[in-house]
């Protein structure tokens, strides 16, 4: 693999915990592969006052607690690139403390202009650090490229997201931009173009004349825990919903693209994105259910409902569940439903794709009634990675009873390959310039637009229910009726890619 280019990798909101549990860990991992530039220094700044020894020493904690590798003899070396200096971002004047020390830095290190700025703050910063940025011309490219790192929220809502676009533009190119969406970073993510476009056998099948429709999980069995200030003002939907389950749905469902270039790849996920179609607000109660958990015992532990938890408005109507059914019009799926669904404190953390295909015109077997079972493709992204397909074979013995057998890949039989986090794989990315996994503003815009209809019905039609579901169970039970056909149900997965129902190992 390719080395980026030699840069400085300045990271605001550097005493924070995002910088300790992901960047750091991810970091050390591409440097103890060989990954980083030869020439390369890491500088981070934050309002804490630290030397550059003490904010390594706080980052070795890091990498010994949230270890991404097991090989830490290379941590002393690797530290020796890391800087600290104080900041308040806030305030414009300091820029000029910070491009001193970027200048000497780059003296000292045999290091161009090259440099990413990665915005690990509160999202109010993100207008602000680039502002600043520009106003001291530390965005200028003419000694070596800037980029600028952003992780969601991508704004609150379709008008924020786009005031906050607007802005960046002013100062910043489109290309200078990485927003980040990790679940893009994921491997299992990534696979599924693999799946999709390296096999001759999925593809013929993959639209409205085989699948009967396409369901997309993302559980969660914990709670907002000490996040619950930031949650309260967004919920599921925003938190969720607009960014990583809509990126998912974007590459289950895009054309194959012409090539593997970013643009190629985005241009296709853009026009699924301006494919959804518009979710009427007076449909919203039958096409949405919201939910929020309640108080429960788990596996003997009592677990507080949501609005015992710290930070939360004791009277917070925000959704830790959302469940949306909806449609993508265009020749490929016209009429197939899609479901997505995601939710705090449900039984087990799973995220998974299922595809259902149609079932047989006619069916031959079990005379006595029972349904005909359709082919499902589960395609898993986390836990127990891997593909699973669901079929109908006999049962050994007279008769012809059929019964659904499994036929599955773990990711885990490729026991050599380490599968990277997907803070390694973007961090890498973004340094080789490489956009593909990165969202665009134009598609961030177009999931605003979509959701917005079912952001404001849930803020202001008060007749829309928000309905509690005990802690550990599947969110609430209407969600079931979202799902169109006799009998069907979401799937519900266990831990094991090859298990599921309500009764299986969580
Ligand atoms: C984040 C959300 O973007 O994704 C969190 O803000 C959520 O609320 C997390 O817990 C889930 O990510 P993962 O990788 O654990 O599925």
């Amino acid at each position: 693999m390719n080395k980026p280019l030699d840069h400085v990798f300045v990271i605001f909101g550097a005493s924070g915990d995002l910088t300790k549990r992901k960047l750091m860990p991810a970091i050390y991992s591409l440097y103890v592969q060989n990954l980083l530039p030869d020439k390369f220094a890491l500088l981070g700044t934050s309002r804490s006052k630290f030397n550059d020894e003490e904010f390594r020493t706080k980052m070795k904690k890091s990498l010994v607690e949230f270890k991404e590798i097991d090989d830490l003899s290379k941590a002393d070396e690797f530290l020796k690139k890391i800087f600290y200096l104080q900041l308040d971002s806030e305030d414009s004047s300091t820029y000029l403390n910070l491009s001193n020390k970027l200048n000497s830095l780059r003296a000292d290190n045999d290091i161009g202009g090259n440099t990413i700025y990665y915005l690990s703050t509160p999202p109010n910063l993100y207008p602000i650090i680039p502002k600043n940025l520009a106003a001291n011309n530390l965005n200028k490219e003419d000694d070596g490229w800037k980029r600028l790192i952003i992780e969601k929220p991508f704004g609150y809502d379709f008008d924020s997201a786009e005031k906050l676009k607007n802005g960046l533009l002013l100062d910043w190119t489109e290309e200078q931009i990485f927003r980040i969406d990790h679940y893009l970073g994921k491997e299992t993510v990534q696979n599924l173009l693999v799946t999709r476009f390296s096999n001759g056998i999925f593809e013929p099948l993959w639209n409205r004349n085989f699948i009967h429709h396409v369901e997309i999980t993302s559980a969660e069995s914990i709670g907002v825990e000490e996040r619950g200030g930031y949650y309260d003002s967004s919920g599921a939907l925003r938190d969720m919903v607009q960014n990583h389950l809509l990126q998912i749905v974007g590459l289950v469902a895009m054309e194959p693209p012409s090539s593997l270039d970013s643009s190629s790849i985005r241009n296709e996920i853009l026009k699924v994105f301006q494919s959804f179609r518009p979710i009427k607000s007076e449909d919203v109660n039958h096409v949405a259910i919201r939910g929020q958990y309640l108080e429960s015992k788990i596996k003997g532990e009592q677990v507080n409902g949501y609005r015992k938890e710290n930070g939360v408005d004791p009277n917070s109507t925000t959704e830790t569940y959302a469940a949306i059914k909806f449609y993508i019009d265009n020749w490929r799926w016209g009429g197939i439903p899609f479901y997505i669904r995601t939710g705090k404190r449900l039984p087990t953390r799973v995220s998974e794709i299922v595809i259902h295909f149609n079932p047989t015109p006619h069916f031959l077997f079990n005379k006595d009634g029972s349904t005909n079972p359709c082919n499902q493709l589960v395609l898993r992204i986390q836990p127990d990675e891997g593909i699973l397909l669901k079929f109908g074979m006999k049962i050994p013995g007279a008769g012809f009873d059929v019964q659904n057998v499994n036929m599955d890949f773990h990711y885990s039989d490729l026991s050599s390959q380490r599968i990277p986090s997907a803070y390694e794989r973007l961090l890498y990315d973004s340094m080789r310039g490489d956009s593909t996994l990165f969202a665009r503003s134009e598609e961030v815009m177009a999931a605003w637009k979509f959701l917005m209809p079912v952001i404001d019905a849930w803020e202001n039609d008060k007749t829309i229910p928000l309905y509690g579901y005990p802690s550990g169970t599947w969110g609430p039970e209407n969600a079931d009726d979202l799902i169109e056909g006799e009998s069907m149900t979401w799937r519900y997965p266990c831990k094991n890619l090859a298990d599921d129902g309500i009764y299986c190992e969580l």
